[in-house]
């Protein structure tokens, strides 16, 4: 029988495509959300470029007896990745106790729930965004795991407390194994256009910006700073492949199951960064025309530089990001041009014929 794997959050952006990964990997999929920021037509595109369905719960990982009934009901629970959470930096200074309780409170009830059952690997969203400015440390740009943390806004503090929770875990039950994957910048879409990115709100990162402006959803893309200290100006990013990021996934996992390696950090990123007007332009060329932006200050608590190191995850993972830029442009535009509505509309006959 094939082991089973609970992803927490695996209707959303990176939780569908792991979720995907999985079952492609020969793994059976449970998946718990509440769609507060997904829609289940996202378990239907899953099911079209895989043949496979996972099974899915409709529950807040807040709520213990929903949990509890979860667990119960699925024995062969393995082991757990978990994306559930929320996740807009802005909206984490507004409503910062809504996101510890979701993140954090969320995080605690799950390891709970976990320990009762048995389960003892996790595989945990973190973000670059633990960091906070690794300018401010000497010789940590790119970013190694070992650069001093310290985000500077609350959602990243959930995301450090929730690593320090999983941390004091594994260490107080040695038999327990914690992936605390710090993904650098997701971004683009399944290369048949049939799954991508669908926030429910207005998006707020840099690719799915550009998308709606691709497809006239938005006049223009807001370039915020171009007094960086960079070669153009604009600020400097590690974009990742969303199925480069998935797969990195499946290659923590694997290394949970078979080698027992207890709380360990890892960066999931290129190596290689970007700048914001090196993105318009990709994007631009892809979409086969200049697509309009305008220069506007810098937006409060960016930073200069998030260019990860990878090595460690690629020598202890055997897992390296592979998927070009240009393919990442390639990909989202085919995903907003054929669902410029997101998974509020059926994917196009074309589409599904490929
Ligand atoms: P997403 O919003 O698309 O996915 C999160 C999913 O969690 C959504 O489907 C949402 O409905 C669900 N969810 C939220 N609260 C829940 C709750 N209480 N109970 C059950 N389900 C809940 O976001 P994403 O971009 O796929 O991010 C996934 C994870 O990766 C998050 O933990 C995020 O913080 C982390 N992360 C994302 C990025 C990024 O740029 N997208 C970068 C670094 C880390
Ligand atoms: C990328 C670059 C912007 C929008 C965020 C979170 C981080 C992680 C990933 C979750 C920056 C610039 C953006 C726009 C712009 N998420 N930009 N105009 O800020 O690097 O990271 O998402 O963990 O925690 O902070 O990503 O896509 O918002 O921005 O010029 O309209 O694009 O200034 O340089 P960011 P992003």
């Amino acid at each position: 029988m094939s082991p089973t794997v609970l992803v927490t959050g695996g209707t959303g952006y990176i939780g569908s495509f792991t979720t995907l990964e999985l079952l492609l990997a020969g793994y059976d999929v449970v998946v718990v959300d509440n769609l507060s920021n997904s829609s289940e037509e996202a378990l239907n595109r899953i099911e079209l470029i895989c043949g496979k369905r996972p099974t899915f719960h409709n529950a807040d990982v807040t709520d213990p007896a929903a949990l509890e009934e979860v667990f119960a009901k699925h024995p062969g629970i393995d082991s757990v990745v978990h994306f559930a959470a929320l996740k807009a930096v802005g909206e984490s200074s507004e409503i910062p106790t809504e996101y510890y309780r979701v993140n954090v409170g969320g995080t605690i009830n799950l390891v709970a729930t976990m320990h009762k059952h048995g389960v003892k690997n996790i595989v945990f969203s973190s973000s670059a965004t633990v960091y906070g400015d690794a300018t401010k440390h000497e010789g940590m740009i790119p970013i190694p795991e070992n650069c001093p943390i310290g985000p500077t806004n609350p959602y990243g503090r959930t995301k450090m407390m929730i690593e320090s929770i999983i941390q004091d875990h594994c260490d107080a039950n040695p038999e327990w194994n914690g992936a605390l994957l710090r993904y650098f910048n997701p971004a683009g879409a399944h290369p048949t256009g049939v799954m991508g990115e669908d926030p429910l709100g207005a998006p707020f990162n840099l690719f799915p910006l550009l998308g709606q402006v691709a497809v006239g959803r938005r006049d223009k893309i807001k370039v915020f700073g171009v007094d960086y200290d960079s070669h153009d100006g604009t600020a400097i990013r590690d974009y990742i492949h969303v199925i480069d990021l998935a797969k990195g996934h499946i290659a923590a996992l694997d290394k949970l199951r078979k080698d027992h390696p207890g709380c360990r950090a890892w960066n999931l990123g290129t190596g290689k960064g970007s700048t914001v007007f090196e993105m318009v332009k990709a994007f631009s060329q892809t979409v086969g025309r200049d697509l309009p932006y305008e220069v506007v200050e810098r937006r409060k608590g960016d930073v200069l530089n998030l260019t990860a190191v990878p090595t460690r995850a690629n020598k202890e993972l055997g897992w390296k990001a592979t998927i070009p830029l240009q393919q990442i442009c390639d990909d989202l535009w085919k995903w907003v041009k054929n669902n410029p509505e997101g998974y509020r509309m059926q994917p196009t006959k074309e589409l599904l014929d490929g």
